[in-house]
């Protein structure tokens, strides 16, 4: 077991006044199944990731995301957590994460862990002991509640992945909640024995040396006291897809109630003491609700989802950046791409032109507050893995709501042509197409101008201009345009959100410290052609 940490809290060979160690930092985040796989069972696990953790650091990773690892019966693939102190045998062994955190410090690379707080397995021993007796200790750590009088449901709410939240609890007559799964039961976070589990839970884990957590599910936790039922603003249609049935709701009083807050501030407290970092998943396209989530004493850091929403369109990119850059600053995290949406280069139009429009996408992000992280495979520019519809494995999604599932970008990570692209030696869990020679770290990394090395350069050219902390932002567009661009500090940053060469006036002559493919610097000014962007000083 390690105590290691790289250093407390502080950024790594930081000066006096330097900030936390987030901040200027890079992240990537690890879909551990799908990452590698170091023992042929087909599932990627904590061994792979430490293999990997070179690659990384060429990369110019800072800090490695790493999801759910624990024990779990993988009904969400690893979101429905049996033990919040354990590791599946699937994807390793205490050691193994011990022997990684060690590797990665060694690096002076962190690690953030995944904490699922807003529910268990059905089959973690809580919600066995809650169901087995009602009139336990444990049956209060979840939400149960007497059928509305016509026998249904306790209210009208829905769940994220469509349906009502609540199933029946055959034995006892009672339903219980899940905003997920039937076989995810939400904690009772009115309950303070909850809020004891987790104090416990976040210090084993920092006492083993990680160095924060990406908070599943952040602004859920905490449920209306009297669990009334939500406004419907729209007809809910069951068999509509899961996003249809939740906006049928004005979600007044299952998500977002201000007392999650109050449990963010408590984990601040503790993982203060250990320099830790608390990333929330921060689930709102607004950027005044992400800021009532992220108010700056509880959660560090929340993620902003807009742009995995938006439209390749410069008002919509606008909107996406310009808000909640000013309003949050280095209270954001960045992401295009993740494990629960279909990946940015497949969102923005597939092919080349997504590729591009996702790199120059990470160019805006790269300079401004905050953090950006990036979703495994990124950096290959990699769009959704093909995965034939017998095979898919996602619980959510269906044959008239495929949009939904969330196979296609959770596809293993592509190192080697041929084979299983050098994922396992064994049958991948999820079965999909071989991706192409081109798609592959390995031709990516001996290829001058492959989409890795675009990447490495950019996050390499971040590095080289030092930290911005501090440094407004200076949107220089004027909010027209096909170019967005801003100045912060001695950097300038512009993309080109048409399809189009584009031509970008700057004074006398500058200096490029990143550039994509075909952007060219005459005297005067830049060039950018067709989804590309650049980095000046
Ligand atoms: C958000 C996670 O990112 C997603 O994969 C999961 O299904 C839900 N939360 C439920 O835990």
């Amino acid at each position: 077991m390690t105590q290691q940490s790289v250093d407390s809290g502080t950024a790594v060979g930081s000066g006096v006044d330097a900030g936390p160690w987030w901040q200027d930092s890079v992240g990537y985040e690890i879909y551990v199944r799908s990452f590698a796989d170091s023992d042929g069972d087909g599932i990627g696990d904590l061994a792979g990731i430490a293999d990997k953790l070179g690659y990384l650091s060429d990369l110019g990773i800072d800090f490695i995301w790493v999801t759910p690892f624990y024990p779990s019966p993988m009904a969400d693939w690893g979101y429905d957590v049996a033990d919040f102190c354990g590791v599946d045998p699937a994807f390793g062994s205490l050691a193994d994460l011990d022997r990684l955190l060690d590797q990665a410090h060694e690096r002076s690379m962190r690690v953030v862990i995944d904490v699922v707080p807003n529910h268990t397995s059905h089959q973690h021993a809580w919600f066995r002991s809650a169901q087995a007796d009602p009139n336990g200790p444990y049956r209060d750590y979840y939400i149960w509640r007497d059928p509305a009088p016509d026998g249904g449901p306790p209210n009208n709410w829905v769940g994220y992945f469509g349906g009502s939240a609540w199933t029946l609890d055959e034995a006892s007559g009672q339903y219980y909640l899940h905003l997920f799964l039937p076989e995810q039961p939400d904690l009772n976070w009115r309950n303070p024995a909850v809020h004891e589990e987790f104090d416990g839970i976040i210090r084993f884990w920092l006492d083993r040396g990680v160095d924060g957590f990406r908070i599943d599910v952040a602004g859920g936790l905490v449920k209306d006291v009297d669990l009334r039922s939500n406004p419907e603003i729209g007809v809910w249609d069951p068999a509509g897809t899961r996003w249809e049935q939740w906006e049928s709701f004005d979600h007044l009083y299952d998500v977002f109630q201000p007392e999650s807050l109050d449990i963010f501030r408590r984990w601040r407290s503790i993982v203060d003491e250990y320099g830790a970092w608390l990333m929330g998943e921060t689930y709102t396209l607004e950027p005044e609700g992400l800021a009532r989530l992220v108010p700056g004493d509880g959660l560090h850091s929340g993620f902003w989802f807009e742009p995995m929403h938006i439209d390749w369109d410069v008002d919509q990119i606008r909107k996406a950046l310009v808000p909640p850059a000013d309003l949050l600053g280095d209270r954001l995290l960045w992401a295009a791409s993740s494990h629960d949406m279909p990946r940015s280069p497949t969102h923005f139009g597939g092919g080349d032109q997504g590729r591009s429009r996702t790199l120059a996408l990470n160019v805006l992000f790269s300079c401004l507050p905050g953090v950006p992280v990036f979703y495994q495979g990124e950096e290959l520019g990699l769009v959704d893995g093909i995965v034939p519809p017998s095979a898919k494995l996602d619980p959510v999604g269906s044959e008239g709501d495929v949009a939904a599932g969330r196979d296609g970008c959770r596809t293993p990570m592509p190192w080697r042509p041929g084979g299983q692209n050098g994922f396992t030696e064994g049958t991948p869990w999820l079965s999909s197409s071989q991706r192409d020679e081109d798609e592959t770290a390995e031709a990516q990394a001996v290829e001058a101008g492959s989409w890795y090395h675009q990447y490495r350069s950019l996050l390499a050219a971040r590095r080289g201009i030092g930290p911005l902390t501090g440094e407004d932002v200076h949107w220089e567009d004027d909010g027209v345009g096909p170019v967005v661009r801003y100045r912060r500090g001695p950097v300038s940053v512009a993309a080109n959100v048409s399809d189009e060469p584009v031509t970008v006036p700057v004074s006398g002559s500058v200096g490029l410290v990143f550039s994509m493919a075909g952007v060219v610097h005459v005297d005067g000014c830049v060039e950018l052609p067709a989804h590309g962007a650049a980095i000046w000083t």
